[in-house]
């Protein structure tokens, strides 16, 4: 497959496919996820259905990319079933919707990076001023865009993968060495405590909906994305066991950045968790102050870092995001890499001026969002969201459906046992043959029904 790409390695694929996982979903939306669904008991159902519901998803997504060498639309029209090639025309849109909005929110989050690195703690009061003043957040939403557009444009191996491996070991450090220091602050332990101690009695189907929501969308799954990857992953690479690596990575980055936060909070709060806001309040609206009161020296450092590190973990999404489009113009349309990311990456941008705009700052685009019965950009952006989680749930049931009665077992299992010795009289096998038949589609179409 000369031209088209592929990973130098297994790392480089692990880290491009674990910089697609985290992202604004681990740091930003998992940790209130988790105080929302009551504490460690959210923790657990989530984790369920990372290691149970999703990872037969995720091998089956890098099987068939890696099998076809092809973009998430052509690699069923390449394995004989065109028909089925809907799960990544579908993947496309549900990318293209869910890029949208991602990049105006990773946009404030590099804006902030200067606001912090200037000391302007003030910011967080005045965040529903901010987020309507697209003068400011357009250029950064712009600028996001092009960062990610540049990536991608370079490629798979001098893009994706190697700006994977300078953005993921970065941010593991920041997130270390942030984690480290809040957890020495007074009141951290009431934070960790509210934020793992289990409440039973807050789980219910919305809860364990928005957990299953959260699992799909926080390991890229059910778009196409890890089809897309997987398509640029070597021939001869044991396709389970990294997809546990990249389970651990998502799901491990996403429980630490919890116990990073929480003690902030607690901190902030003096230790009064009975008043907090969660969801985009929290890291834009709270977090500037919480960072003012460590001092405007110690925490105009920790908080620029703090807002780097969400803008390179949300970097590495959205150019995973924006890759399943190009490659399906590149491979299927024939078009060259950097003029099919520049018309890509223009469209989701125009495609993103509701989400960008609709807060005020133009009338045509308010109406439009208030038109819709939405309330105002950022639930506009709730339901996009949510949208798009509803398409990524439908994705991953077709795309296990696929595998288990069109695609059949054996071939993927033919797949799964490259680089895996021992494979055919394993555990594993059997366990994934159950779960693509029967246990993902059986509790897919049924969670689907009941919490979407
Ligand atoms: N997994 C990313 C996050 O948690 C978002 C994402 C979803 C990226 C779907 C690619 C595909 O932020």
């Amino acid at each position: 497959m000369a031209g088209r790409g592929n990973f130098s390695n297994r790392l480089g694929f692990i880290l491009a496919a674990a910089g697609s996982a985290v992202g604004l979903g681990n740091i930003w939306k998992f940790p209130f996820e988790v105080e929302a669904g009551g504490g460690a008991a959210f923790v657990l159902i989530y984790l369920i259905f990372c290691f149970v519901l999703c990872f037969p998803v995720m091998v089956t997504e890098i099987a068939i990319g890696r099998k076809t060498n092809k973009n998430a639309v052509g690699a069923f029209n390449a394995l004989g079933y065109d028909k089925w090639n809907i799960i990544g025309k579908m993947g496309i849109l549900a990318g293209v919707v869910i890029l949208s909005f991602y990049n105006v929110v990773a946009g404030w989050a590099f804006g902030y990076f200067f606001e912090m690195a200037q000391g302007n703690f003030s910011v967080g009061k005045t965040f529903g001023t901010y987020v309507s003043d697209a003068g400011t957040t357009g250029v950064y939403a712009l600028i996001f865009m092009s960062f990610t557009a540049y990536v991608v444009s370079k490629g798979v191996s001098a893009g994706i993968e190697k700006g994977a491996k300078i953005l993921m070991p970065t941010l593991i450090i920041m997130i270390l060495g942030l984690l480290a220091y809040s957890l020495t602050l007074p009141n951290a332990m009431t934070g960790v405590k509210y934020y793992l101690i289990p409440e039973f009695s807050e789980l219910n189907l919305k809860t364990i909906g928005g957990a299953l929501r959260q699992s799909f969308f926080s390991l890229s799954l059910g778009m196409g994305t890890i089809i897309t990857y997987g398509s640029y992953l070597s021939k001869k690479e044991n396709i389970v066991s990294a997809s546990v690596s990249v389970t651990f990575f998502d799901v491990g980055i996403a429980l630490l950045a919890g116990l990073m936060l929480f003690p902030l909070v607690a901190y902030s709060t003096g230790g009064d968790m009975s008043n907090i806001q969660g969801g985009a309040g929290l890291i834009f609206a709270a977090l500037p102050s919480v960072f003012e009161s460590l001092g405007s020296g110690l925490g105009s450092i920790l908080g620029a870092l703090f807002f780097l590190l969400l803008s390179f973990a949300a970097l590495t999404s959205t150019v995973s995001l924006l890759e399943v489009p190009v490659s399906y113009v590149v491979d299927e349309h024939k078009i060259s890499r950097p003029k099919a990311t520049a018309i890509t990456a223009g469209i989701v941008f125009l495609v993103g001026l509701p989400s960008l705009l609709g807060n005020g700052y133009s009338d045509t685009f308010t109406s439009f969002i208030t038109y819709i019965g939405a309330e105002n950009a950022v639930t506009f952006m709730d339901f996009l969201g949510h949208l798009a989680d509803c398409m990524l749930l439908l994705g991953g049931f077709l795309i296990v459906t696929f595998a288990g009665y069109v695609w059949k077992k054996e071939n993927l299992n033919e797949e799964l046992a490259i680089g895996y010795e021992g494979y055919e009289n394993s555990k594993v096998k059997v366990f994934l043959g159950f779960a693509v038949r029967y246990l993902c589609p059986a509790l897919l179409g049924l969670l689907f029904v009941l919490v979407v």
